[in-house]
């Protein structure tokens, strides 16, 4: 019998360099199944925001997160979930290690049940999660570049906003995502950079369609 090898692709990044549109695409293109890891702590963050727990009430948001850890199958509303408020708490939340680890049997279980392929996308996935992911791809730019999306992302919703500001709180949300997430956010010794800087989100598909393209079939 002929069997197909599943393959599974990890893509880990800093916020807005481009990690998560790319997931995406990638996912449709290969008809792969798809998890943002991402929405998985601002899933926390949500239901952290509308309990009015505070961001050091660690214990409660460590049941928070046990609580939610059984129900991740369940349909959310992923619109609810992007704004600045949750990504921000979902940065703060993503600190505390017992909620990494309640969110892990999740991730590490969707990576292991699927029939084709499988695209996941974060910041620990292919160091921790997916350590033995066939393929890693590392997706990062320059703070500057990354708070000029989020800027130009922000005004094209109508959403007042200075560069300087985003700009600081994107180096803000870098220092917290890398001082606790220390090396795992770093890219593991066996992944392929892609520094989208300068780059159009054609040219990211096509750098990461040339990477992938040996492993499929
Ligand atoms: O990718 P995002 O902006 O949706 O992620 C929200 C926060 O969640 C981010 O600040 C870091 C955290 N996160 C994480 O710690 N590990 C992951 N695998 C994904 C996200």
């Amino acid at each position: 019998m002929n069997e197909t090898k599943v393959i599974v692709i990890t893509i880990d990044g800093p916020a807005a360099s481009g990690k998560g549109s790319l997931a995406k695409k990638l996912a449709e293109m290969l008809d792969y199944d798809f998890l943002d890891t991402g929405a998985l702590y601002r899933r926390v963050a949500l239901k952290v925001i509308e309990n009015n727990v505070n961001a050091d009430e660690i214990d409660k948001i460590i049941t928070i997160s046990k609580d939610l850890s059984q129900n991740l199958h369940e349909k959310y509303d992923d619109s609810a979930l992007r704004n600045d408020k949750v990504g921000e708490m979902a940065s703060k939340v993503a600190q505390i290690s017992d909620v990494r680890t309640n969110l892990d049997d999740f991730q590490r279980n969707f990576a292991k049940n699927v029939t084709k392929g499988a695209v996941l996308d974060g910041r620990d996935i292919g160091t921790v999660i997916c350590p033995d992911a066939d393929i890693k791809l590392f997706v990062t730019a320059s703070v500057e570049k990354r708070a000029m999306r989020r800027h130009k992302e922000l005004q094209s919703r109508g959403i007042e906003a200075k560069y300087s500001s985003v700009l600081a709180e994107m180096q803000e949300r870098d220092e917290r995502d890398s001082t606790r997430l220390n090396e795992h956010l770093k890219p593991s010794h066996d992944c392929h950079v892609i520094d989208t800087s300068d780059m159009t989100p054609n040219q990211v598909m096509d750098a990461a369609l040339e990477i992938i393209g040996p492993f499929l079939h």
